[in-house]
């Protein structure tokens, strides 16, 4: 019996398996090989499954991919968002014109990937073990060289490997929106975007309104942003002439884990355990010093402090009785006019998220001294710190005018120092006082170190961050 027993369980095995061959590659999409609603493609490693589904009791239906190796249906794409199929007639597959397209029960298309046209028969669709569908050329099919690939198009959840951000080349952006609500998976108002305008950020929008603001990359992680123990991901930040992202990989790569995008307007990384399943470890906005502008202009957010919110040196409350009230949102103003361009310092903030590139001006070789001068030559210049805080820091990043969501930051170990710029009077004890510029032999030093550093960052360019809070 023992020995029958092992070439009939292979037969069994072979002939199952053959059967799935005639009926199609469990991860692909040919012409000859359509999903429709009752069937399911499976990544090659079985970590993810696309498929049609239904939100909450709704009898529409849309193309989705979810994870295939936990039990709790966890939906981290969709195709079709917006024009779901209504009942169980939908069909994934290679229209014409070589597109991969959703049909409802009457042919029409109700989604298409919208590629150029190609022969049908040399297209295939594939979903991927890090949950990526790509669309690919057969007759051209290089690595990588994909024609349309899901990853371009991001829904709600942002997973390991995907880039949060620009391809310049093409103008694409990446970016995360909400479902409308928790059984609605159609285009929510809540976005998470890299946005360009002054040094990139990563800002979290309800509509057009800034509800939290990462702050410029400082060479090591988002301003606002600090490190903290996260065994979990790697993140980096890539910038340059092609592309500007995020993007993050897994550590180890049997971790579960995803950063989605909360229709009630927060993002969160969840991480799957097998015994506590679901459970949320980060979440944005994390206090209220993270609400974008909670302090109005040209005050400092300190969790902690009571109240939270104060006026920067030199500067007073905008409306002292508003402020009575904890209403902080008109901020601060010059207590008197600098007395410009002389008699003035700056006064050292000490790790904080630095302030909204409202109106700065920046240029990544100057150094600390140099900044200080510049900012010191233009009485509009309200403040100044480094660009990259790298080593002992390099660059000049300097704001004019009103200084805009600035906050305290909990673990300040390696963060920014913003220099606030302050009369005479204020200075207190500093030594901060107007310096004439720099001795000769300072200077040539600093040419030297800035060589160093140029050709330093020319083999860094695409740096990885250390593990920190990153969602
Ligand atoms: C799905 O439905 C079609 C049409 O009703 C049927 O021919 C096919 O066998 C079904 N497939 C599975 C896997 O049930
Ligand atoms: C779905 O239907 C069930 C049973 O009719 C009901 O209890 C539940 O509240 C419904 N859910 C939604 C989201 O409407
Ligand atoms: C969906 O189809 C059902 C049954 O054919 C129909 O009663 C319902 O009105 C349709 N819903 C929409 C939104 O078209
Ligand atoms: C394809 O093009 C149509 C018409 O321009 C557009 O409505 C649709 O959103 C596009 N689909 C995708 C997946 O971009
Ligand atoms: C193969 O793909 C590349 C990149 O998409 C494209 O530039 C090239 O023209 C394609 N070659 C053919 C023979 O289609
Ligand atoms: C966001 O914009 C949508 C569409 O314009 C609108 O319906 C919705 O009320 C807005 N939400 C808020 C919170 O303003
Ligand atoms: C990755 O995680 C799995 C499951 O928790 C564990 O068994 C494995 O040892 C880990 N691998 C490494 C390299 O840490
Ligand atoms: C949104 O956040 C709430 C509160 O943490 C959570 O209960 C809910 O499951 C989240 N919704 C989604 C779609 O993740
Ligand atoms: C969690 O459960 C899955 C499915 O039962 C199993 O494959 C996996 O090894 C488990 N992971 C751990 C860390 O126990
Ligand atoms: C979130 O805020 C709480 C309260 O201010 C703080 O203790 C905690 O360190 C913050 N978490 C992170 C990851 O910054
Ligand atoms: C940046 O500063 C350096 C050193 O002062 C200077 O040589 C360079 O021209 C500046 N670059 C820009 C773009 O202003
Ligand atoms: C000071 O900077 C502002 C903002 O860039 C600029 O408009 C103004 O011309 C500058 N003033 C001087 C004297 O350079």
């Amino acid at each position: 019996m023992e020995i029958l027993h092992f070439p009939l369980h292979f037969i069994f095995i072979t002939l199952l398996t053959t059967a799935v061959g005639l009926s199609r590659s469990a991860d692909t999409i040919t012409l000859s090989q359509p999903m429709r609603d009752n069937e399911t493609l499976v990544s090659a490693g079985a970590k993810f499954e696309l498929g049609f589904f239904s939100a909450g009791n709704s009898s529409n239906r849309h193309v989705g991919i979810w994870f295939y190796n936990i039990p709790v249906k966890t939906v981290i794409w969709v195709a079709n968002r917006d024009d779901p199929v209504n009942g169980s007639s939908g069909v994934l597959q290679i229209g014409t014109g070589g597109n991969l397209v959703i049909v409802d029960g009457t042919g029409r298309a109700v989604w298409s990937t919208n590629t150029t046209n190609m022969a049908s028969d040399s297209v295939a669709a594939q979903l991927l073990d890090s949950g990526n569908l790509v669309f690919t050329d057969e007759s051209n099919n290089s690595l990588g060289n994909f024609l349309w690939q899901s990853f371009d198009h991001p829904f709600d959840t942002l997973l390991a490997g995907m880039k949060l951000g620009w391809d310049l080349r093409i103008g694409l952006n990446r970016y995360l929106t909400s479902w409308r609500d928790s059984d609605d998976p159609s285009t929510g108002d809540i976005t998470y975007k890299v946005e360009l305008q002054g040094l990139p950020q990563k800002f979290l929008r309800r509509n057009a309104s800034v509800i939290e603001r990462s702050g410029p990359w400082d060479g090591i992680q988002f301003s606002g942003l600090p490190l903290s123990p996260n065994a979990i991901i790697n993140p980096e930040f890539v910038t340059i002439a092609q592309e500007v992202y995020y993007s993050y990989q897994l550590i180890n790569d049997s971790t579960i884990t995803r950063a989605v995008l909360n229709h009630s307007g927060t993002l969160q990384r969840w991480l799957w355990n097998n015994n506590t399943q679901w459970t949320v470890i980060h979440e944005l906005p994390n206090d209220s010093c993270d609400e974008y502008a909670k302090c109005g202009p040209n005050a400092v957010c300190r969790i902690g402090d009571a109240p939270i919110c104060s006026c920067l040196t030199g500067y007073t409350p905008k409306s002292p009785q508003e402020w009575a009230m904890f209403v902080w949102s008109s901020g601060c103003v010059k207590k008197k006019p600098l007395n410009c361009p002389k008699e003035e310092g700056f006064v050292k903030l000490k790790g904080v998220k630095v302030p909204d590139m409202l109106s700065y001006w920046v240029n990544t070789s100057m150094s600390l001294d140099e900044c200080r001068t510049k900012c010191l030559k233009n009485c509009t210049c309200t403040a100044y710190t480094n660009a990259d805080i790298v080593g002992k820091g390099s660059g000049c990043l300097l704001w004019y005018g009103d200084l805009l969501d600035i906050r305290k930051l909990i673990q300040s170990s390696r963060s920014q120092n913003v220099f606030i710029r302050v009369m005479a009077s204020d200075l207190g004890h500093h030594k901060w006082k107007l310096r004439l510029v720099v001795p000769v032999v300072t200077a040539s030093l600093y040419l030297a170190i800035l060589l160093l550093l140029c050709l330093w960052r020319r083999r860094t360019k695409k740096r990885l961050g250390i593990n920190g809070r990153f969602i």
